[in-house]
């Protein structure tokens, strides 16, 4: 906590609890996604609205409510700057604008008061779960969020934290049988296609607590030596804090395992070598740029925030898109094959119609763009030509804020998940996710590097490669199948 402001500012939210709706245990812990754990809906993010009163060339603000201030003049001072060039400040910025991609960027990553590089913890098991020994899915359930429990008193026994942003992943609550399924999906492929001729060459991008690379690399070992030998397993992870975690995780694998703390955007090699490229739970975390329309020329604007004197953040709208906004508009239109969710999607007259009401916004509702996502398939086709990806993520989020494509924007606050209304939020002290498009990103994947892919939901990977007996409850219930849902897998084929 690197404030008593904040602290003050938490204690008030918290104070207003009568107004926010608390959900259920079992929703909180039954893996419908990684952070929900809490909490309503609820206004909190500093953002000021006015009409905009400039030519439209230059920016707009949207008219959305009765707050008003016109910022235009601060607009025109400012500098505009970017989540690279804030890497090295310590500070928050403030009298400055930037794209909203950048700002979410900033936000999750900046290394000084990122989320990640702050409060962030991911929980850990222990020891795997008996899953035989549950009645069913209810019962796991409980000792899941038991263990949960005990895993924070120890965390607020060495250091009692009540902004710490603890989050699980199906990796961590399924260990080692996750691991495992993944490590079979990889060894099946790579005997039907590489071997004898090649080694298998594992990269892993964000691997957290190291969790996935541990249960992968002992079930290799343990099932085919031969292949183990000839495994090569290797880390990129942004974060220090969590590559530190990994190394500790290396353990006897550590002739076969390599940890690089980079972020995959500034990756630089070439890798020619087939190798299996693992992001579990990454996408999601990547910056999209805002964008809204004018709903009568339909011209596509694109989202900066002005953070004040004061930290206070101002919506803009410029009808100038970025080059990397631009580029995967264009994408869009000439690759995408199938029907996308579209500000633009309801008819013309009724849209025209709800705009001349009185107070009603002068632009649609935002609309939030992988340009990150792109980025990291261009990093895929310029340094691993040859790589073959496994991704999963979530294809849906329940309580996204507004938009298209929006994104889940949460806090933790003494162990309650508090999702908010806006993504212009304190930066470093809020999750901000995305749910994935896998129609959008598989069309966008294959435009980009030339490969095809298969999507499925992650019911279906785990019937497919996972060892159901071991998983499996008294009643028959499997959770490693039935949560998690809301999440699919991509491969390249
Ligand atoms: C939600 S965690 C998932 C961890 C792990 N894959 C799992 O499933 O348990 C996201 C991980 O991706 C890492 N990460 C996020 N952006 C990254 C980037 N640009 N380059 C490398 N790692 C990144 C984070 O630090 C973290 O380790």
């Amino acid at each position: 906590m690197d404030s008593p402001f904040m602290t003050t500012f938490f204690r008030s939210l918290f104070h207003c609890r009568a107004c926010l709706k608390q959900s259920s245990t079992v929703t909180r812990l039954n893996g419908i996604s990684r952070t929900r754990t809490g909490l309503d809906a609820y206004g909190l993010g500093r953002r000021h609205y006015g009409f905009g009163a400039k030519p439209r060339d230059v920016a707009w603000q949207p008219r959305q409510s009765n707050f008003i201030e016109d910022m235009s003049e601060e607009y025109q001072r400012y500098p505009m700057v970017t989540a690279e060039l804030l890497k090295t400040r310590r500070e928050r910025p403030k009298r400055v604008k930037m794209l909203v991609r950048d700002f979410i960027d900033d936000a999750l990553y900046n290394p000084h008061y990122g989320y990640f590089s702050k409060e962030a913890v991911i929980f850990s098991a222990g020891e795997p779960f008996n899953f035989n020994s549950f009645q069913d899915a209810l019962e796991f359930n409980d000792a899941f969020g038991k263990r949960y429990t005990e895993f924070e008193d120890k965390l607020d026994a060495i250091e009692y934290n009540e902004l710490r942003q603890l989050w699980h992943t199906p990796t961590e609550l399924f260990q080692p049988y996750y691991g495992e399924a993944v490590a079979r999906y990889l060894v099946a492929n790579y005997k039907l296609s590489l071997y004898p001729y090649h080694d298998l060459i594992l990269y892993e991008m964000g691997a957290g607590n190291g969790t996935l690379m541990r249960n992968i690399m002992d079930c290799i070992r343990d099932s085919d030596p031969d292949v183990y030998q000839r495994t090569q397993y290797k880390i990129i992870e942004i974060s220090p804090q969590l590559a530190a975690l990994q190394r500790a995780q290396v353990g006897d694998h550590k002739d076969h395992v390599e940890i690089v703390n980079r972020s995959i955007f500034d990756w630089k090699s070439p890798v020619h070598n087939p190798v299996y490229f693992i992001a579990m739970e990454v996408f999601d975390n990547f910056a999209h740029d805002m964008l809204r329309y004018d709903p009568f020329t339909e011209q596509a604007l694109q989202g900066i925030v002005l953070i004040d004197d004061k930290g206070d953040f101002y919506e803009f709208y410029t009808a100038q898109l970025d080059p990397v906004a631009e580029r995967y508009l264009r994408l869009r239109k000439s690759a995408f094959r199938r029907g996308l969710k579209h500000p633009l999607n309801t008819p013309r007259f009724l849209r025209n119609l709800c705009t001349r009401l009185p107070f009603s916004p002068n632009l649609t509702e935002p609309e939030f763009i992988p340009t990150k996502l792109m980025g990291f398939f261009d990093v895929l086709r310029t340094y691993f030509p040859n790589h073959r990806l496994l991704a999963s993520d979530f294809h849906s989020l329940p309580d996204a804020i507004e938009g298209v494509n929006a994104p889940v924007v949460q806090t933790r606050y003494q162990r309650q998940m508090v999702p908010v209304s806006t993504v212009f939020v304190e930066q470093g002290y809020f999750d901000i996710l995305f749910p994935t498009d896998f129609e959008a990103m598989e069309d966008m994947y294959q435009a980009l590097t030339g490969k095809l892919t298969r999507v499925m939901k992650h019911e279906e990977f785990a019937r497919s490669w996972a060892d159901l007996e071991a998983t499996q409850t008294r009643s028959g219930e499997n959770p490693l199948v039935g949560w998690y849902q809301n999440a699919s897998v991509l491969s390249s084929v």
